[in-house]
């Protein structure tokens, strides 16, 4: 696979070539994102090969691959993900050794996209093919002014831990069972320091989380919450997060069986815990002010002999009721003991929630923005603000007590589908509303954004690690303003 290397100084190796960005500019004149005095007076050749730098243009000449970004008006730093990926494409055509990115000229957040496009991009997706790999070979060099080297970093590391939540993620429901999760939770911690637990089946009775139980009462694979956790060095950390990660390691849907079309991606319903398992791998190496505890509530939800049937009644740790209308509606199951029980283990000042909870959502915002709850609006703030700074796009979505009338059952206190197909992805959110009670909690439907089925640059194809970046940013910005 192709390095990446973060260099402050042009190289200008003969086996360079070299990548630079350009913006339409006016008046015929192109803005060439570059301070090298060399590829500036490149105007000319520019004007006679007839490039543009129009969005997606590119060009090869005198050594220099010349990307067109469009006007620069209608940019926006997300669009560097896709000309990044498309020029190192061009330059892997060439086969040349390595590749350098003038990122210069580059604002922050285009920046640290840039750099996270490429590892993300480079890494490749796991395959179980016996003829091996086809990787890209390509190295590339990122040049860098010095002011910017502390983002080219943080955005590797950020990088691998998005990579590390796909590697996890794409592994099929035969390999990536509860139990594999629990390994892979345990043997993060054990790398990085963390502390671990596991409420194992046995516990779950005893602490009565029937709502996790009884997803998995189908399969013949026991269901694991496993709990890692981070203490700050100074263990005077002022505030807590607890950070939850939907894990179905496969939806069949259960009695409420799935149309077998599509239902392969259902292996990709572990993609919240995943993103928990990389989010407290940054953190692990982040070292942020705060407490912060990721619990993996792992299960798969399967049709059987002793599968939940619709209609069953079942109690939660914190003494609700729900009828289970729908097995289909398993995720919102899952996450409601393992919310309750931080809530009261641990009393945190946020929750955080991923997971893949509702095909409406997919409906609602389509591939390329996660829907976002909250009970608390100076939270949801600071979400967007993080969500516009990591470029990992969120979108607000009411959560008012209209909506969690929908939710209330004839025989429980609740229900866990609201019988109507309107607002399916703040209904759900609804639902989980009754297993928090002080945090401040924010939810993330993800389902739309954690995997592709087609290609959205920078990946091709499987587990995008999605909410990695945004709750990372999240958690950083939380704990450095609460502990001032
Ligand atoms: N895991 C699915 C949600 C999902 C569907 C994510 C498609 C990504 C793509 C979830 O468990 C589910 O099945 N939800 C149901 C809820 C319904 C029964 C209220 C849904 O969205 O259809
Ligand atoms: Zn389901
Ligand atoms: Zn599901």
């Amino acid at each position: 696979m192709g390095r990446i290397i973060i260099l402050n100084k042009d190289m200008d190796k003969k086996s360079t070539v070299k990548i630079v960005f350009c913006f339409s500019g006016s008046k015929g004149k192109i803005d060439i994102l570059s301070n090298s005095k060399k590829v500036l007076r490149k105007q000319d050749l520019l004007k006679r090969r007839k490039f543009k730098g129009d969005e997606g243009e590119i060009l090869y000449a005198d050594g220099i691959i010349f990307v067109g970004l469009g006007n620069k008006k209608s940019y926006l730093p997300r669009f560097i993900r896709k000309h990044v990926v498309s020029s190192f494409n061009f330059a892997e055509n060439l086969r040349i050794e390595h590749a350098s990115y003038d990122l210069r000229m580059l604002d922050d957040v285009s920046l640290y996209n840039a750099v996270i496009s490429l590892h993300v991009h480079l890494h490749e997706t796991t395959n179980f093919k016996s003829s091996g790999n086809s990787s890209k070979k390509l190295d590339v060099h990122l040049l860098c002014s010095n002011g910017q080297n502390s983002i080219a970093m943080h955005a590797g590391r950020i990088a691998s831990s998005i990579n590390y939540a796909r590697d996890i993620d794409n592994n099929p429901a035969n390999i990536a069972t509860p139990q594999f999760m629990a390994a892979e939770a345990k043997s993060l911690a054990k790398k990085h320091g963390l502390k671990y637990s596991l409420i194992d089946k046995k516990m779950m009775r005893k602490l009565g989380m029937n709502a996790l139980l009884s997803v998995s009462y189908g399969s013949a694979r026991d269901p694991v919450l496993p709990i890692i956790e981070y203490l700050p060095r100074n263990k005077r950390a002022n505030i807590t997060i607890a950070v939850v990660g939907k894990g179905i390691t496969f939806d069949s849907g259960g009695i409420s069986l799935k149309p077998s079309k599509g239902m392969d991606e259902m292996k990709f319903d572990k993609s919240g815990a995943c993103a928990v398992l990389g989010i407290m791998k940054s953190v692990a190496q982040l070292k942020p002010n705060a407490r912060v505890i990721g619990l993996l509530p792992c299960a798969e939800n399967m049709p059987g002999g002793r599968a939940t049937k619709p209609g069953d009644v079942v109690k939660a740790c914190n003494g609700k009721t729900i009828e289970i209308l729908n097995t289909d509606a398993e995720g919102r199951l899952i996450l409601a003991d393992a919310i309750a029980y931080a809530e009261k283990h641990y009393k945190p000042n946020y929750i955080i929630d991923l997971a893949t909870l509702t095909g409406a959502c997919v409906v609602a915002l389509g591939s390329y923005a996660m829907g976002m709850l909250s009970n608390d609006d100076e939270l949801a703030r600071e979400v967007i603000d993080a969500s516009s700074r990591s470029l990992d796009e969120a979108w607000r979505l009411p959560l008012w007590p209209e909506y969690k009338e929908m939710m209330k059952s004839k025989i429980a206190d609740i229900k866990n589908i609201s019988g109507t197909h309107e607002a399916g992805t703040i209904t759900a959110a609804a639902f989980l509303s009754n297993f928090v009670s002080k945090a401040k909690w924010v939810h993330f439907d993800i389902a739309g954004t954690a995997w592709r089925t087609k290609n959205i640059p920078p990946v091709e194809f499987g587990a995008t690690g999605s909410g990695v970046s945004l709750v990372v940013e999240l958690i950083m910005h939380l704990s450095a303003h609460r502990n001032a």
